[in-house]
């Protein structure tokens, strides 16, 4: 098979690049291109493919989870999310062959700040991330009750009060916040996601990229204060238990046409349809002893569901972790 194929080939690969570079500096360079959602390469794998990666295999804060609505714990000391948000933001919108990723332009004027909710520092958002599946029941990385959605758009943030790169935040405490927003098919639909799946045409291939100018930014974000939060880490391999996580409770809208479109993405170079960027998602991680903290109080009111979805089932915060 021509994975396995590929994965031998970047196996000697990798033990040259070992041999030949200092193992903390840029040893994975080699592995970025070669992991995957599947077979050898993938997530069950991930934590072997480079010395910097163990966490992914041995981490105990890991990303994503299933977000059990009954199991969150109401936090009163969790204040608002505070955006700061530019009318548009730009920046390259790149093929990784993973994922959708729009790389933020580092310029002040375009970016778009987060701070205050459960953070103690503030945040930059570096990147914006798309994941997404091949059919529309399915995509999302993180779930609800088991209950994934079609897409999760994630903002990685990175704490710039202590931090001096983007890259130097990610292997460190407090270094990143990933705002996360799930997306189903619904109206109206949502113009930034739109944006962004429409560009993307431009970039079937892996490694291609397209300047985007103008990201309405706004738009990114669901009309709600309220959130879920938690502690864990980046999803993509080096899996760095570095990141706090800010969920919406409700979705933002796209249309069958807009996932259409991504689905044509291509992990590869060719066209080959077993190949596509879609199902990039990491599968659900153990929460082992973390708290889920939300600032959504249910107190009294039993019939609020999160995510405004009737669909799930009654939220009720589990009694025994009640502050
Ligand atoms: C975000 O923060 C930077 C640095 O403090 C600032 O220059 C920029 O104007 C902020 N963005 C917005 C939209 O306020």
């Amino acid at each position: 098979m021509d994975a396995f194929l590929t994965f031998g080939v970047s196996l000697v690969f990798i033990f040259l690049s070992l041999r030949t570079t200092n193992q903390s500096s840029g040893s994975d360079a080699l592995w970025s291109r070669w992991w995957t959602y599947t077979g050898q390469a993938g997530p069950r794998f991930w934590g072997n493919l480079s010395p910097d990666w163990s966490l992914c295999a041995t981490g105990k804060y890991q990303s994503p989870i299933d977000i059990k609505p009954r199991a969150l714990l109401f936090d009163p000391s969790l204040r608002r999310l505070t955006l700061e948000i530019p009318i548009t933001i730009h920046g390259t919108l790149v093929n990784t062959g993973r994922d959708v990723t729009l790389v933020v332009d580092e310029s002040s004027y375009s970016s778009l700040n987060i701070s205050d909710g459960p953070l103690m520092y503030h945040y930059r958002v570096a990147q914006i991330k798309l994941h997404f599946g091949s059919e529309d029941d399915h995509g999302s990385e993180h779930t609800i009750e088991g209950t994934p959605f079609s897409a999760e758009i994630q903002l990685v943030a990175y704490n710039t009060d202590i931090y001096s790169s983007f890259r130097e935040a990610l292997q460190a405490p407090y270094g990143i916040a990933i705002v996360s927003v799930f997306a189903e098919i619904g109206q109206p639909v949502n113009e930034a996601f739109k944006t962004m799946a429409t560009f993307a045409q431009r970039i079937l291939w892996k490694g291609q990229s397209t300047r985007v100018e103008t990201i309405p930014a706004k738009a990114l974000f669901p009309n709600t204060n309220y959130y879920v939060t938690y502690e864990g880490s980046l999803t993509q391999p080096g899996c760095y238990e570095t990141v706090t996580w800010v969920i919406f409770n409700k979705p933002i809208y796209i249309s069958k046409d807009m996932l259409t479109s991504l689905r044509r993405l291509q992990q590869g170079i060719n066209d080959d349809p077993s190949n596509t960027v879609a199902n990039n998602n990491r599968p659900i991680m153990p929460i082992n002893n973390r708290v889920i903290r939300t600032n959504i109080n249910h107190q009294g009111t039993s019939t609020s569901n999160i995510c405004g979805m009737t669909r799930y089932t009654f939220y009720q915060i589990n009694p025994s972790l009640d502050v």
